[in-house]
């Protein structure tokens, strides 16, 4: 079905880290709203299998590995972009270090039990814990990278005067919803404060740049986190959001696609949580 809220016919889309989750589902809704779509990811499986499902929707897909870490590989993604459509429009940031090991699962454990259970108050000691190599993976690929696609993006959409650049923040960027992840925390809150400094910067030339903030999102990988945890643990932690459940991918990708058409909202955080942060 055609996406009603805009129609991107004609526009040229980038979705950084569109194998799995989220990242897949933003393409495949540019795609429904009319845009061709290039893709990234490191795993290429997972990009292959939202390449067909970009083609299906009737959208030209260039898939391409890259790490969005390493400033070469994105500055080879978007010559490559510009070989294949000419240009860029639309630049959706989505690629990141999300905590889903089983020690991010532990504390998450954690963190939750003690916002909803009466447990004694203590320090949870998480920020104690987190050694250099994951404190600085986090900023390379969550803040870094989503710099090096950035710059690369402007570069090429300054001198048409056009684009529309979207950021993958998180409520953990502002707010203590997931203070089981300081090191996750902190480079969404960069994230937040680049999207305002550079949307200031370039809005004059038509090129707008917003945050997407989502709460929880119902991921295949967030979804068995929550099976796992079970019903009682669930039902104690739907209390902290009123809205009494996680989002949908296709809720946040909408909102995304919006955000990549003609509106005007420069510099904004839109934080679609299910009323978790208020
Ligand atoms: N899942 C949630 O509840 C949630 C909540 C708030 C915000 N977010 C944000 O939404 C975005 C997507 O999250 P998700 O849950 O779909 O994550 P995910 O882990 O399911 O998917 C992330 C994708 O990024 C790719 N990726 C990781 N490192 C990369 C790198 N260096 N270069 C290129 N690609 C890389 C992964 O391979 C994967 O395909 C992220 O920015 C995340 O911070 C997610």
């Amino acid at each position: 079905m055609q996406n009603q809220r805009q129609n991107l016919a004609g526009r040229i889309a980038l979705v950084t880290g569109a194998g799995r989750g989220l990242g897949g589902a933003i393409a495949i809704d540019l795609a429904r709203a009319g845009a061709d779509v290039a893709i990234c990811d490191i795993d290429m499986p997972a990009l292959e299998a939202t390449c067909a499902a970009v083609e299906a929707a009737g959208a030209q897909c260039l898939a391409l590995r890259c790490d969005v870490s390493s400033s070469s590989e994105v500055a080879r993604l978007f010559a490559a972009i510009a070989g294949r459509f000419g240009t860029l429009h639309i630049l959706v940031n989505n690629a990141a270090l999300v905590p889903n090991t089983s020690v991010d699962s532990e504390r998450r454990n954690q963190h939750y039990a003690y916002i909803t259970t009466p447990v004694p108050r203590q320090s949870l000691g998480f920020t104690s814990t987190i050694c250099d190599a994951e404190w600085h993976r986090y900023w390379d690929v969550n803040v870094h990278g989503l710099f090096y696609c950035t710059r690369e993006a402007l570069r090429l959409m300054e001198p048409q005067r056009d684009g529309r650049i979207i950021n993958i923040a998180s409520i953990a960027g502002m707010s203590a919803m997931s203070a089981h992840s300081p090191h996750y925390c902190a480079t969404k809150g960069a994230v937040i404060a680049f999207t305002k400094s550079v949307a200031a910067e370039v809005a004059g030339a038509n090129i707008f740049v917003n945050a997407m903030a989502p709460g929880g999102v119902a991921t295949p990988e967030f979804t068995q986190y929550f099976e796992a945890a079970g019903e009682e643990k669930c039902n104690q932690f739907w209390q902290l959001i009123p809205a009494g459940r996680l989002g949908t991918m296709e809720e946040y990708a909408s909102m995304v696609t919006y955000l990549a058409g003609d509106h005007y909202l420069v510099g904004q955080v839109i934080s679609p949580n299910g009323g978790a942060v208020i």
